[in-house]
């Protein structure tokens, strides 16, 4: 109110700067971005981050912004989720065109209203030309997590995913939306593994078994290779957003955890993955290194996160 007031009463001409002076610096909120390329356990990390941290997940995955398909679109299940509340996860008319633009808009709403609840954002998905868009308009203090998987090892998950999602029910999931006169341009149905199907469906009522299902696997295998394709783009984005937009991602390599499984590949997940990445976001948002604590229990602690980040060359 005083404030206002005295603003109101700065005459003309020498009122403009100090109008600046008095205005509170402006207010930026913190967002913790996970980035990556498809398969590479993005949302499992977010989780992660949103349980141990109280976030709320904030999708910036082009497709899974939309309503539908949801075996295709992989979109993290409810289960998975453990009760983190998503944001721009399946809320978008299949048919319409969501753009860098529309994401922009409603993710900002999104993290704003996420912040003023006191909850941390956590931006989410592999649509790297909506996080650029959305980092670059607004002004937010930005933690980038990047999950990497060497490419061989990312390859061989993708397609073992594809066959799941096939045994998951994909191939009627995909049918329901089907029609013949299709439009392939926009929406849901530029998600990797509707155009693929549309050969499939068009003659599927006239061939014989055998050629039915040669088509088939011809379309399946057609899906693992655009996934491929789709992971190398994001990468070379990311490599894009590093070295010539200098953003500070942090790498966490997963790549041993793909190749262990059960207890061994959860044990990998906590040493290369979660523990690094609890580290680096708590010295984001607190400035909390290991000068700072004063307790036994927290020097060890400290010395326990330093040595997880030093694994990932930090
Ligand atoms: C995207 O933004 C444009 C321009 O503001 C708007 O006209 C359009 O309805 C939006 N689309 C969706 C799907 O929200
Ligand atoms: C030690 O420090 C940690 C981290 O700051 C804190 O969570 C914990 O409560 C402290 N313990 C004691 C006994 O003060």
């Amino acid at each position: 109110m005083c404030k206002q007031t005295q603003l109101l009463n700065i005459p003309p001409g020498g009122g403009r700067l100090n109008l600046q002076l008095l205005r509170p610096p402006r207010q930026t909120e913190k967002v913790v971005v996970v980035m990556g390329a498809t398969g590479t356990g993005k949302s499992k990390l977010s989780i992660d981050l949103a349980t141990r941290f109280s976030g709320e997940i904030v999708n910036s995955d082009k497709i899974q912004v939309y309503e539908g398909l949801d075996i295709v679109t992989n979109k993290i299940t409810e289960a998975e989720q453990r009760g983190v509340p998503h944001h721009l996860l399946g809320t978008i008319n299949p048919n319409s065109n969501f753009m860098a633009a529309n994401f922009t808009k409603s993710a900002s709403n999104a993290i704003k209203s996420i912040s003023s609840r006191k909850k941390l954002p956590i931006i989410v998905g592999g649509s790297n030309s909506y996080i650029e868009a959305l980092i670059e308009s607004e002004n937010y203090e930005c933690c980038f997590l990047w999950m990497d998987i060497s490419i061989p090892v990312l390859d061989s998950f993708v397609s073992d995913r594809v066959d799941r999602m096939v045994m998951a029910g994909m191939v009627e999931e995909v049918r329901n939306i089907f029609d013949f006169t299709s439009d392939y341009s926009r929406g849901i149905k530029t998600a990797i593994g509707v155009p693929e199907f549309d050969r499939y469906f068009r003659m599927e009522a006239f061939l014989g078994e055998e050629s039915r299902a040669n088509l088939l696997r011809e379309v399946i295998d057609e899906i693992k290779s655009n996934t491929r394709k789709l992971a190398r783009r994001q990468l070379e984005k990311i490599d894009r957003l590093r070295n010539v937009k200098e953003w500070n991602l942090h790498r966490l390599d997963a790549t041993d955890v793909f190749r262990k499984q059960g207890r061994e590949a959860d044990a990998a997940w906590e040493r290369l993955v979660a523990g690094p990445s609890f580290g680096i976001v708590s010295r984001f948002l607190w400035n909390v290194g290991p000068e700072r604590y004063r307790n036994v229990t927290a020097i060890r602690r400290a010395a326990a996160m330093e040595m997880a980040m030093a694994a990932v060359g930090h």
